[in-house]
């Protein structure tokens, strides 16, 4: 470990541009062959036999790729098997004893799961689904927060090849509404609730006032996570979690075969319109690509402990908590709390009680460690960690740099992984034991992968410049479709740069970014109307809609603005109703607005009342400018405005904040 009080030595990381990976990592690593570049290149897409045959196949596939149909491209064709099946029951011989899951409740309380019963769990909870009425292909939603119930219910949807579809715990009542209707799910899996910064949390009302939202009948299971802490009662279409499963106490459910091109889960994202967008991910091709992803990036062996700190609730959280690393056999961490409580050391207290040997986390959270000091880490043996991994946003190099010395102490290969809730797994990053590391470039496309920055009219730029990030081949992890909606899907994600007459499908993940010569990557953020609040996902026109539902707004805009934590914060310029009065409460009720529709996470940081919003002749409202006006960039321009006046008035106002 470096002398942290080494002034010369941050000197040299300050101004130190790239990193070669440590020669340790690399003799380890399970991929440090330079030439998979090119193995993959020359026998694409065969090279993709690699990812699958990480799995184990019921039915070999006839064909790898499928192209028949583009952009509906299909996978593994003709192979079966079932992700949980792969997840646990060919485990039990060699590593049945070993962890799957090792967790850690916020208030310290632990609890462990070994292969075998994890196994043994799900196959319960199989067996209660299926008996209250779950049937293959239904969809089942979960609204849970990081409890170990929630790993175990998807693990056995798939066992019973009911794909699932997870909402995130912080969504509000009417998230979850939403996406159940759009996915005509009847079945529910949640909890009472569960402890931040020590406090009880009730969840079951929130998911009931959302189940009294959903417009078909529902069955729903809960989970007792606080015991007496909270008194919750059963509806009539409930059951309680522990009773159903005591009911199928050694219960085994065979595993259902399944296709590889059949649905595994659904996510619902936020996209530039109002309506989320059902994510279709599949068994074959979304397993294995999680599962060659965290061997060939992560480096994840069975003996690993390994942690992945995001929300399962997100696509992070599924592909690389879950299924990548119980595929590959290895020990996951979860965690249920906030990183710093009781203190601010919390995460660093994980990784030295469990010896973590990989971590990977967000930008947002690296900043917030960063502003709160190296004291924190420095306190504990972190010598464990042999790897450092990064995702959901951009980072700067600073930050990199931070993490990179007083996580990794300079030992640990950081990979910047740039994918989507759409792309499944990991496309953009360096191979840990292989590629430089530049602090702020996510590094060159996986073997595999093809990606190039392009113009307006589908051109590529010149290394250097920045334009349109796209992805010129399918890959195995991709989505399939948006679920029921097969135009939106060509339309959001194709139909922008493709050219179906000759065959040239083209993927547009709503991405900037610049591509050196070197071939690396710079992600530069969304086109779109999609702001990154703290790594998370949320459409504009989602908070726009909750805000103009407000009593008395007229009209409103919300855009993303620099934040130094959370990346980006959520500014919110709203006009009001003639006789609306500009106030506090106003504001309050704004707020809440937002939060009861979507959720916390997407609570404007800043109100702006105003009485106009800066317009395009043709009456666009010009977002560019409002999010130049928040992060305090030259407006440029604005005399091309239907009303010019306005700019000044607005950024008055924000300045004033
Ligand atoms: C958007 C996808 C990937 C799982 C978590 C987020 C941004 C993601 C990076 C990165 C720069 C990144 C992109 C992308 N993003 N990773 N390493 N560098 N930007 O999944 O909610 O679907 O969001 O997150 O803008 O499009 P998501």
């Amino acid at each position: 470990m470096s002398d942290p009080e080494d002034p010369q030595l941050e000197a040299r990381l300050a101004e130190q541009e790239t990193f070669e990976p440590p020669a340790e990592f690399v003799e380890q690593a399970n991929v440090s062959d330079p030439g998979i570049y090119e193995a993959f290149a020359d026998a694409w897409p065969a090279c993709w036999e690699r990812a699958a045959d990480l799995l184990d196949w019921e039915t070999d596939y006839d064909e790898v790729l499928v192209e028949d149909d583009e952009p509906f491209y299909e996978w593994f064709v003709g192979g079966e098997l079932n992700a949980s099946a792969n997840c646990l029951d060919r485990h039990l011989d060699e590593r049945g004893e070993d962890l799957a899951i090792q967790w850690e409740g916020e208030l310290g309380d632990t609890r462990r799961f070994t292969y075998r019963e994890l196994h043994r769990e799900v196959n319960e909870c199989a067996a209660a689904l299926r008996e209250l009425g779950v049937e293959e292909d239904d969809v089942v939603t979960m609204y849970m927060p990081m409890i170990p119930e929630l790993p175990v219910a998807m693990l056995a949807c798939a066992r019973i090849g009911a794909p699932h579809s997870v909402v995130f715990a912080g969504f509000s009542a009417e998230a979850l509404a939403t996406r159940m209707n759009a996915a005509d799910s009847e079945f529910l899996v949640t909890c009472d609730g569960y402890y931040r910064r020590g406090d009880a949390l009730d969840h079951v009302s929130k998911a009931n006032e959302g189940l009294a939202g959903v417009d078909h009948g529902t069955t729903t299971v809960v989970v007792d996570r606080l015991g007496d802490d909270l008194d919750h009662e059963l509806g009539d279409d409930q059951v309680g979690y522990d009773d159903r499963l005591a009911e199928h106490a050694g219960a085994d459910v065979a595993p259902v075969t399944r296709d590889a091109e059949d649905m595994l889960f659904l996510m619902y994202t936020s996209g530039t319109t109002g309506r989320p967008k059902g994510v279709k991910h599949t068994t074959g091709g979304y397993l294995s690509y999680v599962a060659w992803t965290s061997h060939a990036v992560l480096d994840v062996d069975p003996a690993d402990t390994y942690w992945c700190a995001a929300d399962i609730g997100w696509i992070t959280g599924h592909s690389y908590i879950v299924y990548g690393p119980l595929a590959l056999g290895t020990t996951s961490v979860m965690y249920e709390g906030t990183p710093d409580y009781p203190d601010k050391d919390r995460l660093w207290e994980i990784v030295d009680t469990y010896d973590v040997t990989q971590m990977y986390t967000a930008p947002t959270a690296i900043r917030a460690f960063m502003k709160w000091g190296e004291k924190y880490p420095a306190g504990h043996d972190l010598s464990s960690l042999r790897l450092l991994g990064t995702v959901g946003e951009p980072i700067n190099p600073k930050a990199w740099k931070w993490y990179y010395r007083h996580i990794g102490e300079e030992s640990c290969p950081v990979v910047d992984t740039w994918w989507q809730t759409e792309t499944g797994g990991m496309m953009i990053t360096t191979l840990p034991g292989i590629g430089t590391m530049k602090p702020g470039a996510a590094g060159p496309p996986l073997p595999g992968i093809g990606a190039q920055v392009v113009d307006a009219d589908g051109e590529a730029v010149a290394a250097g410049e920045a334009g349109y990030l796209t992805v010129q081949r399918p890959w195995p992890g991709m989505l399939r479709t948006l679920y029921r909606n097969d135009e939106r899907f060509i339309d959001e994600y194709w139909a922008e740069y493709s050219d179906p007459e000759s065959d040239e499908w083209v993927y547009f993940p709503e991405d900037g970014a610049k591509i050196d010569g070197d071939g690396y990557v710079t992600v530069l953020g969304r086109v779109d109307d999609v702001v990154n609040v703290s790594g998370h996902r949320l459409g504009t026109m989602e908070i726009e809609s909750a805000i103009v539902a407000v009593e008395g707004v007229a009209e409103a805009a919300a855009v993303g603005g620099a934040h130094d934590v959370k990346g980006e914060a959520v500014y919110a310029y709203v006009i009001l109703e003639d006789g609306a009065e500009q106030s506090d409460d106003m504001e309050q009720r704004i707020i809440q607005g937002v939060e009861d529709a979507i959720g916390a996470i997407a609570r404007p940081d800043t109100v702006i009342f105003t009485p106009e919003l800066p317009k395009t002749r043709s009456g666009k409202i010009m977002r560019r400018l409002l999010e130049d006006i928040a992060n305090d960039d030259d407006l440029g321009n604005t005399s091309t405005l239907r009303n010019p006046d306005v700019v000044e008035d607005i950024e008055a106002k924000v300045r004033g904040d």
